[in-house]
């Protein structure tokens, strides 16, 4: 697949799964996406501009989690799917944060922030989506301020055979079972088991943040290594 043809994917995915999105996220995870994005938000702190963003926001979880956790930062959450930022748009309206989150649509790939604009910037299950990785990450060090923090939080695919008995299963058999159950593109599925798979392993991804500039990077391992969290810091000068 080429770069456009994995972003036309990832479109057509996310453009149709939007309404069932949390709760196929919720059940596939058994629930434990829930428990990484609060260890995830746990993990930010702002001292400057009181200000975090949210990439890849979709419907909104980790921008309501941060705004939750830390009563005086002001959130933004950025999605290029109008339709899950619909959805995300009623829930920040029904957690009666619609003054403190503001939801915008554009790209990952091209911020529309100034230079400095954030104490964090955070990105939950999006980065495996957009191929060019670096890119995206580059852009999240530009908009945070010297010193601030880059978060991601994202699915990871540990080779072993008992890792690999129970992805290949869980991936390639469960998934796409649940994907027809659900009437969604059964190619959408294939897709993101593909994806999880050929993610980059964690000391191969922690060196691609290392590659933006990025300093201090922390690795935190969860639920026995199905998701990660990196942390990487800005340099202050
Ligand atoms: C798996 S969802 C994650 C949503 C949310 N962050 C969460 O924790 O559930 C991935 C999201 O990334 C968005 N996305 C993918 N590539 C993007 C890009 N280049 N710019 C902005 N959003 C993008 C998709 O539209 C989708 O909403």
């Amino acid at each position: 697949m080429t770069d456009a043809e994995r972003i036309g994917m990832v479109k057509e995915i996310f453009s149709t799964v939007t309404d069932r999105y949390d709760f196929l996220n919720h059940f596939l995870s058994l629930r434990r996406d829930v428990g990484w994005r609060r260890f995830t938000v746990k993990k930010m702190s702002f001292d400057s501009t009181h200000r975090f963003l949210d990439v890849a926001t979709g419907t909104a979880d980790l921008a309501i989690g941060a705004a939750l956790r830390h009563p005086r930062i002001d959130v933004v959450g950025l999605d290029f799917m109008k339709e899950m930022l619909d959805v995300g748009q009623r829930k920040v309206s029904g957690a009666g944060l619609s003054k403190r989150i503001q939801l915008l649509r554009g790209d990952a790939l091209s911020l529309p922030f100034p230079d400095g604009s954030f104490d964090v910037a955070g990105i939950a299950f999006g980065i495996r989506n957009i191929p060019d990785r670096l890119r995206a990450l580059s852009e999240m060090a530009r908009v945070v301020v010297p010193g601030g923090k880059i978060m991601v939080l994202e699915m990871a695919f540990t080779p072993g055979w008992f890792s690999n008995l129970i992805y290949h299963t869980y991936l390639n058999r469960l998934l796409p079972r649940i994907a027809k159950r659900f009437s969604l593109n059964p190619r959408a599925y294939y897709y993101l088991a593909d994806s999880i798979m050929n993610f980059p392993p964690p000391d191969k991804f922690s060196a691609l943040m290392r590659g933006t500039g990025m300093a201090d990077i922390e690795t935190h391992k969860l639920t026995c290594g199905a998701t990660y969290l990196y942390i990487g810091r800005k340099p202050r000068g």
